[in-house]
């Protein structure tokens, strides 16, 4: 089946509930790593939720201390959402530590099928239409399953650094995209 990246309409609710609900009940160490800005989201504010993604895309002009930012999900022809991908269109200083331009996460029950290492080969096809060549990505030291994701889609670590407000280690990644 054929898979692709599109960004959430009011069609997905009940997909993105079903996946959110998936993570929560999940053993995950941070459930929505990668994705964090689907955690709120529930039955009564997804239409507060569709504006805030269309108004993202220009953060910079609501939020000056944010950077602008895309959100996409994974979907078949049948509309079944695999997961879900955040491009930051730049980097701020924090962006930088970490975090980096992309953040993603495919929902448990679709984990190890490689549809996190196409989801974000499709990402940085996304970003270069989005006149993004160079990216940084970030994963936690533990996160095996990222690394390697990052790694086959031509990551080049440069350095790992220790986030105390996160009380963790994230290795950093860069992506010339051609
Ligand atoms: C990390 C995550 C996106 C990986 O998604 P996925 O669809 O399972 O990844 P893939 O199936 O593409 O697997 C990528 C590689 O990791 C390996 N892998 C998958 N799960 C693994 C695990 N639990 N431990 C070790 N390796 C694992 C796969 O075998 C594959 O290796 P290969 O490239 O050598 O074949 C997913 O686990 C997830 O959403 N986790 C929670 C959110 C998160 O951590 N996001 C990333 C933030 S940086």
């Amino acid at each position: 089946m054929d898979l692709y990246l599109r960004e959430i309409n009011k069609n997905d609710k009940d997909e993105i509930l079903s996946m959110i609900s998936e993570i929560n009940n999940s053993t995950d160490y941070e459930k929505f790593e990668g994705l964090s800005n689907i955690k709120k989201v529930d039955n009564d504010n997804f239409d507060d939720f569709l504006i805030e993604l269309e108004n993202n895309k220009n953060m910079k002009l609501y939020k000056p201390h944010l950077v602008d930012q895309s959100t996409f999900v994974l979907v078949d022809n049948n509309n079944h959402i695999y997961g879900g991908t955040n491009i930051r269109h730049e980097l701020n200083d924090n962006l930088l530590r970490h975090g980096g331009n992309i953040g993603y996460l495919i929902r448990p029950s679709e984990r190890g099928n490689g549809y996190a290492t196409l989801m974000l080969k499709l990402t940085l096809e996304k970003c270069k239409e989005l006149d993004i060549h160079k990216v940084l990505i970030t994963c936690r030291e533990e996160n095996i399953a990222s690394a390697k994701v990052i790694e086959s889609n031509g990551g080049i670590y440069e350095s790992s650094l220790y986030i105390e407000e996160k009380n963790a280690t994230y290795r950093r990644y860069w992506i010339n995209i051609k």
